[in-house]
């Protein structure tokens, strides 16, 4: 498969900071690449690098073959960006502001009017088509910011944190959006706080912090890099039956390693796919004879996996197991 992203060695400072850290991926035709990382880790000024909206210090960037620099009138035809913070014309109406980019692309008036009706139309927005912007919430604003990235009918999108601040109702609007597009072959290059998000919409996960990666792999690799869900049994009589729960959770994981540990009348440990193993571990701890109070199971987030991870980069480890592609 082509690579439609490429970013080499990216290195930028503001001032003293370094802000990209010899930064290195790149995004395969047709796949979505989620970047994830904490407030100031360098995704917006990665996305900027990539898009060539930021000059970098040293590296390149190149989208489809053509670096951002020195062809980007050409990279603007085929590359969509939608920045963090939404730039559309909040004194304009939602139609106006499609009108607008498009004739920034060069297109006629009646071109430019076309499309805007057509993306109108493809995301839901006739409603709203009239309204001033300023007049809109917070996720019809990011819609029509996402609609105007897509006025030039993009090969390759790239999205700053498209989802953030939104409702979860709002949030899967967009996902279901986001997917159609990819579904039809788009490139996506996005940053985004939120691992759901990731693991709905990302074929590969890089996690960076302080410009550098710490983490590339599917969001199931990540994932797997934690151990699996976070499981915690309450037990009716933690002093009695601690000991025996232990061991038949072991017995049931087929796993003397898996790592128990007990806390305020609490057992938990981790494992994958934990939901399929509840009613086995309940049946189990019945057996036993281990009284227990609840169970829930709880799958990680960014949090934890983003917790792991740099704890891990600080000893060393920086490299999940290498993804398999289709070439
Ligand atoms: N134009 C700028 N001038 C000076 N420093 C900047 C500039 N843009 C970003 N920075 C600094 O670079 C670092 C990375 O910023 P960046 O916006 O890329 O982070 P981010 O990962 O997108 O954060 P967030 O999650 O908050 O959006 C931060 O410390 C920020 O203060
Ligand atoms: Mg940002």
């Amino acid at each position: 498969m082509a690579v439609a992203i490429e970013a080499e060695h990216l290195v930028k400072s503001f001032g003293e900071q370094v802000v990209l850290d010899d930064l290195s991926f790149s995004v395969e035709e047709g796949t979505v690449l989620g970047v994830l990382g904490p407030n100031g880790s360098g995704k917006t000024t990665a996305v900027k690098a990539v898009t060539g909206l930021y000059r970098v210090d040293s590296g390149q960037a190149k989208i489809l073959g053509r670096s951002v620099i020195q062809d980007a009138e050409e990279i603007k035809q085929f590359t969509g960006f939608s920045g963090q913070y939404a730039a559309v014309d909040e004194d304009l109406s939602t139609a106006e502001n499609l009108v607008l980019v498009g004739r920034l692309y060069g297109h006629s008036k009646m071109d430019a009017r076309r499309r805007a009706d057509q993306l109108i139309d493809a995301f839901d927005m006739g409603p709203y088509a009239r309204k001033r912007v300023g007049q809109h919430s917070g996720g019809m604003r990011r819609r029509v910011d996402l609609a105007c990235a897509l006025v030039g009918d993009p090969r390759v999108l790239v999205l700053d944190e498209p989802t953030t601040g939104l409702d979860p109702t709002s949030r899967q609007g967009l996902w279901g959006m986001i997917e159609e597009l990819v579904d039809g072959g788009m490139t996506l290059l996005l940053t985004t706080q939120y691992l759901e998000e990731a693991d709905v919409l990302a074929d590969q996960v890089l996690v960076i912090d302080e410009g550098r990666q710490v983490a590339l792999g599917t969001p199931e690799e990540l994932k797997g890099h934690l151990g699996g869900d976070r499981v915690q049994v309450e037990l009716s009589s933690p002093k009695q039956d601690e000991g025996t729960a232990v061991r038949s959770i072991q017995t049931l994981l087929h796993d003397s390693e898996v790592n128990i540990t007990a806390s305020d009348g609490h057992l938990i440990f981790r494992t994958p796919d934990a939901a399929r193993k509840l009613v086995p571990c309940v049946n189990a701890l019945t057996e036993a004879g281990v009284a227990i109070e609840g169970i829930s199971v709880q799958q990680p987030t960014l949090d934890d996996v983003f917790f792991a991870l740099t704890q891990d980069s600080n000893t060393s480890v920086t490299n999940l197991p290498a993804t398999e592609r289709s070439e």
